[in-house]
């Protein structure tokens, strides 16, 4: 069968059989091209409430389908890739936790959304790189202890001087293959170009850059901005999308190296069966953890509205 083949049987399927496909952004074009919904992760968390189908796909890493799973019980939700993970999702185990909790009892427990169910049942509220500054705004606490990617936990406090953060050392370890080193390159080459980075990235980085933010920032600041070029500091989809989206403007990767291999292992035959009701995996999570997670992720949804 050809892509376009493909993609015109997943549009009839998931019609029939009343199936909503999410798309994170850094899956492939030729998916987001058959997604009902393309976001970043506080996007699709949002989606993820309000989606009326019976069964929804997620396209994405497992985080994000036991998200899907925990706003939506009553719905079947599948994991387009069954091993897709996010790395840094696993850093830190939920013993860790409890004994850091120990070390900072007065301490607000705030996660980045890209964390294990289980985990965010010891957590206060979740956070995404697009939601986390006015989330830990608006918590009624000063002292916040941010697992676990220290690199956004540095970048929100730099924004939110009035409170102290403690910070575990994690962080995505696609993102932090970023040097300054190749900012330098990258400008030397392309001496206009915007620098646009996700928050992800080591904070030597993002000081350099014109803008930082999440995925669905950094889209709408290239497609608003008036500069034709740009450097993306994220995962290298986000460089395709844009050329995609503006074909008039320019768009380099900051580092070629730039890939998310778990985001890369959804493919669009998979996507297919998953809507034939023959492929993925359902995101199964017990009554206890359900519970203890949705409050930090409503708690997200209520403080991020
Ligand atoms: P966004 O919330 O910006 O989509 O980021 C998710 C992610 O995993 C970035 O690596
Ligand atoms: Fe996880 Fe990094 Fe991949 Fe995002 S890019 S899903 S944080 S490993």
């Amino acid at each position: 069968m050809t892509v376009r083949q493909i993609q015109d049987e997943i549009i009839k399927l998931k019609k029939e059989n009343d199936v909503c496909i999410l798309a994170h952004l850094y899956q492939n074009h030729d998916i987001l091209e058959v997604a009902d919904y393309i976001g970043d992760s506080f996007g699709l968390s949002q989606q993820a409430a309000n989606a009326p189908q019976k069964t929804v796909i997620m396209c994405g890493v497992r985080f994000m389908a036991e998200t899907v799973k925990i706003l939506s019980p009553e719905k079947k939700v599948l994991l387009s890739a069954p091993n897709a993970g996010c790395p840094m999702a696993e850093q830190l185990s939920v013993e860790e936790l409890k004994e850091l909790k120990k070390q900072y009892p007065d301490h607000a427990v705030v996660a980045y959304i890209n964390t294990t169910a289980d985990l965010k049942t010891e957590c206060d509220v979740c956070v995404t790189s697009a939601s986390a500054e006015k989330i830990v705004k608006n918590i009624n606490s000063d002292k916040i202890l941010f697992i676990p990617d220290c690199n956004l936990g540095e970048y929100i406090a730099n924004q939110i001087p009035e409170k102290s953060f403690t910070f575990i050392n994690g962080g995505c370890p696609i993102h932090l293959q970023i040097k300054v080193s190749d900012v330098e390159k990258a400008k030397a080459l392309h001496p206009d170009a915007k620098l646009l980075v996700h928050p992800e990235c080591h904070p030597s980085v993002t000081a350099l850059s014109d803008y930082a933010g999440s995925t669905t920032g950094i889209m709408a600041y290239a497609k608003k901005s008036d500069a034709k070029e740009f450097i993306i500091g994220t995962e290298n989809s986000i460089v395709e999308h844009l050329q995609y989206e503006c074909p008039d403007k320019k768009f380099y990767p900051l580092f070629s190296g730039c890939i998310c291999n778990d985001m890369k292992l959804t493919t669009l035959p998979e996507v297919l069966n998953c809507v034939k009701g023959i492929g993925g995996c359902e995101i199964e999570l017990d009554e206890k953890t359900m519970i203890g997670a949705k409050k930090c992720i409503d708690e997200m949804l209520r403080l991020g509205e």
